[in-house]
């Protein structure tokens, strides 16, 4: 017991270990004096110490907290939060009335591969908060038809059906066309990312997923030379969707707009001109 006591100690240290370090030596040498087995020493180091400290001391990996399975929740939130008042794009988005900074990656894209024209219909997956909505319905004038679909509730865009559900559900899939009816499309934009688990290759192969859905749906909708904007992050099945892309688009092309963070593998395919088999 007295070892054990000794090994315990020699550990590295945790900031709230040095200030119970002392309750914590009073517990084990009444412990070791009184004879008790190692689980009574155990239980009685959780009582003074806590289990989190327990973990730490022992070494173990302590249970996977399923809301956060990398445990860096904290830092990157203060991180986040930081980067998020001092960035430029956020406001510009303010300044602008746009809900957020993502509209600025809808502008240079559009600009650039002159995507949006009055009287166009437009199909929005992912559209949450509604920035990409807002861009197009600038865009379209008074025109044109937008039909928006995202998991989460969105506040309304006037001039914008808006369709809440799991895009990868046969139900949204059903509300969406049938709020198209018979009527083509000649954009479709997938804004569409997973919730970030931080497990790379799992939000990866979701992020691919997604993607291939959209060109799925818009190989079933767009009208001969229509185009389509699809999201994705570079790395394992990029390559593959892009190939994907490529064979049923006249052009494809991969886009890191200025709006979109340098550290974030974020791009996007902006495949031109579909060709229906
Ligand atoms: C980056 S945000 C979109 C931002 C939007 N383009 C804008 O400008 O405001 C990605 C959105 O995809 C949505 N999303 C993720 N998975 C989805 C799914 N399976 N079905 C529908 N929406 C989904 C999320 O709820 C989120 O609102």
């Amino acid at each position: 017991m007295l070892l054990a006591f000794g090994e315990l100690r020699s550990k590295p240290r945790c900031g709230r270990h040095c200030r119970l370090s002392l309750r914590f030596g009073a517990a084990a040498r009444s412990c070791a004096s009184t004879g008790d087995s190692s689980a009574a020493f155990h239980d009685a180091r959780q009582r003074v110490c806590g289990p989190a400290l327990c973990y730490k001391q022992q070494q173990m990996t302590p249970p996977p907290d399923p809301l956060n399975p990398t445990r860096k929740k904290h830092r990157f939130n203060q991180a986040w939060m930081h980067e998020h008042v001092t960035d430029h794009w956020v406001h510009e988005a303010k300044a602008k009335g746009y809900r957020s900074r993502a509209a600025f990656k809808l502008i240079e894209l559009a600009t650039r591969d002159r995507l949006i024209r009055p009287g166009m219909t437009v199909v929005d997956l992912g559209a949450a908060p509604g920035s990409w909505c807002q861009v197009v319905r600038e865009r379209l004038g008074r025109s044109g038809r937008i039909v928006a679909v995202d998991l989460l509730p969105m506040e309304p865009v006037p001039g914008v059906d808006f369709i809440q559900g799991d895009f990868r559900e046969d139900a949204t899939l059903r509300a969406l066309e049938a709020a198209l009816g018979t009527r083509k499309v000649d954009l479709v934009l997938s804004d569409l990312s997973p919730n970030i688990s931080g497990i790379e290759s799992a939000d990866q192969a979701r992020s691919v997923h997604l993607g291939e859905l959209a060109l799925e749906f818009a190989t079933g909708w767009l009208q001969p030379g229509g185009d389509l904007v699809v999201k994705g992050f570079e790395g394992e099945g990029f390559s593959e969707l892009r190939r994907q892309i490529q064979a049923r688009f006249d052009k494809v092309h991969v886009r890191k707009p200025k709006a979109s963070r340098d550290r974030s593998r974020e791009v996007f395919l902006v495949g031109k001109g579909f060709r229906p088999l």
